[in-house]
């Protein structure tokens, strides 16, 4: 017998029946079923989260800890009890604070933060790479009420990235200066031919010049590759008169490209106030792709002209062209098209690259105009330099 107090706060007998008995049982062995499969789930869950590799944590929107896995207590060094509640900028080192409100403005904004490389800071006060994927935690209404981040430890994959790095940097400078005095060796040689008419070994010299002239670029390329990676390309910033620059590029235009009609026009004696030998190296990239990418026979423009205080320069072939979808990947460190034409076309995938992250340096940036089967525009900004 059960007593029920009303809303009056009268008490009311009722008799419950067998049928009302068994509904109730039944119910509570329902709701126990279903709270089981609860715990085995959130067990599972909870498991699947300690045994990962990876250090998995989960905060509210103040930044605060609400779970900590072993893996992060084995990767950061502080155990559960040490992190929850505590904010998660006592992993984060000083000089890159500003990093979590921009995660956080960005996964509001509906962006994905994916394999974000950065640094984080151990209990022991060691530097650690990670990379990091963050996830926004919704409520039923999609509410973000906080954030989950999986954090991987990459120290020893960075290692290995630097020893490669400096590998190429060593090597390619080390062969930077036999070579170039080889090339000089080999224009000495090249003019004396020249002068004693003996067409033989003109001939063999000047492929000699060419192979040598494109084995410098390639150093080149490399040895700014790897500072860029090591973050340590700077400028060195002077004015110079466009003109030359072009009158160069011709010169090497006329040693690696003699098959192409190469004209230039506008580059006037305007001055530019820039990097002139990573300039040169930009131009000396846009230039190479242009020849490499289209039929020896065919033109390409080089035209200048003055907006305002900048000075636009593009580059114009009538080669393959470039497909909108590879487009929008082109400069990206390593990237180079994939289709039947150009599979016996050579190259590393780093010339745009570089001639992308010259111009930021620059505050400017390259953009692509093409049509495939019709031919490609590169075309850029540079300051120009005013008294
Ligand atoms: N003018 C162009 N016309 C058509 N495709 C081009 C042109 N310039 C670049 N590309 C495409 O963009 C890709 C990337 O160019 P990028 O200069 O970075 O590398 P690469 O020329 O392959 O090698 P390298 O590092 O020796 O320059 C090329 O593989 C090519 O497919
Ligand atoms: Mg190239």
């Amino acid at each position: 017998m059960h007593n029920f107090k009303a809303a009056d706060g009268s008490t009311n007998e009722h008799q419950l029946g067998s049928t009302e008995l068994d509904t109730n049982t039944q119910e509570q062995k329902s709701l126990l079923a279903a709270l089981q499969l609860v715990e085995e789930r959130s067990a599972m869950l909870a498991a699947i989260v300690d045994s990962s590799d990876d250090a998995i944590i989960s905060k509210n929107l103040k930044g605060i800890i609400t779970s900590w896995n072993l893996s992060a207590q084995r990767i950061f060094g502080y155990c559960a009890e040490e992190m929850i509640g505590e904010s998660i900028m006592k992993l984060i080192p000083k000089d890159r604070i500003e990093e979590e409100p921009k995660i956080l403005s960005m996964l509001k904004s509906g962006q994905r933060v994916d394999h974000f490389e950065t640094k984080r800071v151990t209990k022991q006060g060691r530097l650690i790479d990670v990379s990091l994927t963050i996830s926004p935690v919704k409520n039923v209404a999609g509410k973000i009420i906080g954030l989950s981040k999986i954090a991987r430890d990459i120290t020893d994959k960075k290692l290995e990235e630097q020893r490669k790095n400096d590998f190429i940097a060593i090597a390619s400078h080390e062969l930077k200066t036999p070579l170039t005095s080889v090339r000089s060796y080999i224009q000495l040689a090249l003019a004396q031919a020249r002068n004693s008419a003996d067409a033989f070994t003109e001939n063999i010299l000047s492929r000699a010049e060419v192979q040598t002239t494109r084995m410098v670029t390639m150093i080149h390329d490399f040895l700014d590759l790897s500072r860029l990676e090591d973050g340590k390309m700077s400028l060195n910033l002077s004015r110079f008169t466009l003109v030359q620059l072009m009158d160069d590029l011709m010169a090497e235009a006329k040693i690696l490209a003699p098959d192409h009609t190469i004209t230039y026009q506008g580059c006037t004696n305007l001055e530019i106030y820039a990097d002139r030998e990573k300039i040169s190296q930009v131009l000396s990239n846009l230039l190479s792709n242009a020849v490499k990418y289209s039929l020896a026979g065919t033109f390409v423009r080089i035209e200048c002209a003055r907006k305002k205080d900048s000075v636009s320069i593009n580059f114009t072939d009538q080669g393959v062209g470039i497909d909108p979808i590879d487009q929008r990947r082109l400069f990206e460190r390593f990237y180079r098209v994939k289709n039947e034409q150009l599979k016996n076309v050579s190259g590393f995938g780093i010339g745009l690259h570089l001639v992308s992250e010259i111009l930021k340096l620059h505050g400017s940036d390259i953009k692509v105009k093409s049509e495939p089967g019709k031919g490609s525009t590169f075309y850029f900004t540079l300051p120009v330099y005013i008294d």
